[in-house]
C-alpha cells in the first residue's frame, strides 16, 4: 500500500555529496520527514557506517518503523525528539562524536497536505500546526489566550508581516464576541480582511500562517540549540549540512557558520592569542532550475555546507564513531518521558 502522503526530497544529491566524508562513520538525519536523505545515505554507508535519525513528529518516526516504507536496515535508528536534544540522544547511545549532520529543516509534504496537522491555508482543518502533537500548544490554543501584542510580535517577527497589529486586532474582537478562531479556514479568511494589499502570487495569510508555525514550534531557537550541538559533537573533518526555505532560519544558519568560521581578535586586547575558527564554510547550494520545476516546493531552499575544524574538536577522525566503554541509558534522551519512544 502506498503511503497517503508523499515528500519529494529536496537536494536529494547534492545534500548527500556534500555530508558524506567516509562510509564507516556515524550520521545523523535530525530531521527524517519520510527519509529521503537518509536512505540515500544508508545506500552509500559501509557495512560499519550507521544513521541516526531523529524527528519530532510521531507520523514521521512511524513511517520510519512500521509499513511497507519502514526502514529495516540494522545500521539504522531513530529517535522521537527534537535535533536540539541531539547530544542527550547521541550520548544515550554511547556517541561521542560523529561524521555529519543533516538538517532539512521546515515542515514535510506530508504535514503540510493532511489537513488535519492544521498547517495549510488551502484546506480547511483544526488549527493546531504543532509537529510533535505529543505536546505544547496548537495555534489555535495560543490564539485563544495570548494578547493583541504577543499576537502582533509574532506575526510581525516570525512572517514579517505589515499588517500584523490590523490582523491581532481582528483576531482579539472575534475572540471577544465568543467566536475565536479555531480552524485554518476561518484563519485565512480572516487575515484575508485585514491584509490590505496583497503580494503578487501570494496568499494573504502566507505570513501569517509562517509566523504560527514558527511559534508554535520554536523552530528558531530549536535550530540554535541544534547547531551548538552539533559544534561539540562532529569530529574534525566532519560536516555540517543544512537547508533553510525561509529567510529567518537561513539567517541563523548563515550568521551560525560565519560567526564560527571566523579568527576573532579582541580590539580591546590586541596582543591576545586569536580565537581559532571552529568551522570552515565549504559551500551555498541552491536547487537547479529543473529541480524547481520539478517540485516548485523546492523554490525558496538554500543548502549551506560547513567543515568542522580540529579546534576544540571531539576527538578522532571523521570515522570515529561508537565510544564502546560508555553505558547506554535505555530513556529519556529528549525533554519529556516519550522523547524516545519510536527508538528502534
Ligand atoms: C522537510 S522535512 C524533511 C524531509 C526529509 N529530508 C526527507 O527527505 O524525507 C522536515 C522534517 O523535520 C522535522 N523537524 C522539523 N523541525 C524539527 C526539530 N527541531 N527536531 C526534529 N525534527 C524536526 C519535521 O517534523 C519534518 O518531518
Amino acid at each position: 500500500m502506498s503511503a497517503p502522503f508523499q515528500h519529494t526530497t529536496v537536494l536529494l544529491a547534492e545534500a548527500i555529496d556534500s555530508l558524506l566524508t567516509t562510509p564507516d562513520g556515524v550520521y545523523v538525519d535530525g530531521t527524517f520527514g519520510r527519509g529521503g536523505h537518509a536512505r540515500a545515505l544508508l545506500a552509500r554507508l559501509s557495512a560499519k557506517g550507521r544513521v541516526i535519525a531523529i524527528d519530532r513528529d510521531v507520523a514521521a518516526v512511524s513511517a520510519a518503523t512500521v509499513g511497507d516504507a519502514r526502514v529495516s536496515d540494522p545500521r539504522f535508528s531513530i529517535h522521537h525528539t527534537s535535533f536540539a536534544n541531539l547530544g542527550t540522544v547521541l550520548a544515550a547511545q554511547g556517541i561521542a562524536r560523529i561524521a555529519g549532520l543533516l538538517l532539512d529543516l521546515g515542515v514535510s509534504s506530508p504535514q503540510i497536505d493532511d489537513p488535519a496537522r492544521g498547517f495549510s491555508f488551502r484546506f480547511d482543518g483544526p488549527l493546531d500546526m504543532r509537529m510533535d502533537t505529543t505536546r505544547g500548544e496548537s495555534a489555535a490554543d495560543f490564539l485563544a489566550r495570548a494578547d493583541e501584542r504577543h499576537i502582533t510580535e509574532v506575526i510581525r517577527d516570525y512572517g514579517e508581516e505589515r499588517f500584523a497589529l490590523q490582523i491581532a486586532k481582528a483576531l482579539v474582537a472575534r475572540r471577544e464576541s465568543g467566536n475565536p478562531v479555531r480552524t485554518t479556514g476561518e484563519l485565512a479568511k480572516l487575515v484575508a480582511g485585514a491584509v490590505r494589499t496583497r503580494e503578487a502570487g501570494q496568499d494573504p495569510a502566507t505570513r501569517t500562517f509562517q509566523a504560527l508555525r514558527i511559534f508554535v514550534n520554536a523552530e528558531l531557537e530549536e535550530l540554535e540549540q541544534g547547531l551548538s550541538a552539533a559544534l561539540e559533537l562532529l569530529a574534525p573533518g566532519a560536516r555540517l549540512v543544512v537547508i533553510s526555505f525561509h529567510s529567518l532560519e537561513d539567517r541563523i544558519v548563515k550568521t551560525f557558520i560565519a560567526r564560527e568560521s571566523r579568527h576573532e581578535v579582541d580590539r580591546r586586547a590586541p596582543f591576545a592569542p586569536e580565537k581559532p575558527h571552529r568551522l570552515r564554510a565549504v559551500a551555498r547550494i541552491k536547487p537547479s532550475a529543473d529541480e524547481v520545476r520539478a517540485n516548485p516546493r523546492a523554490r525558496s531552499a538554500i543548502m549551506r555546507v560547513a567543515e568542522r575544524t580540529d579546534v576544540g574538536a571531539a576527538g578522532g577522525g571523521p570515522s570515529a564513531g561508537p565510544l564502546p566503554s560508555r553505558p547506554a541509558s535505555p530513556r529519556g534522551t529528549g525533554r519529556g518521558t516519550s522523547a524516545d519512544e519510536g527508538s528502534k
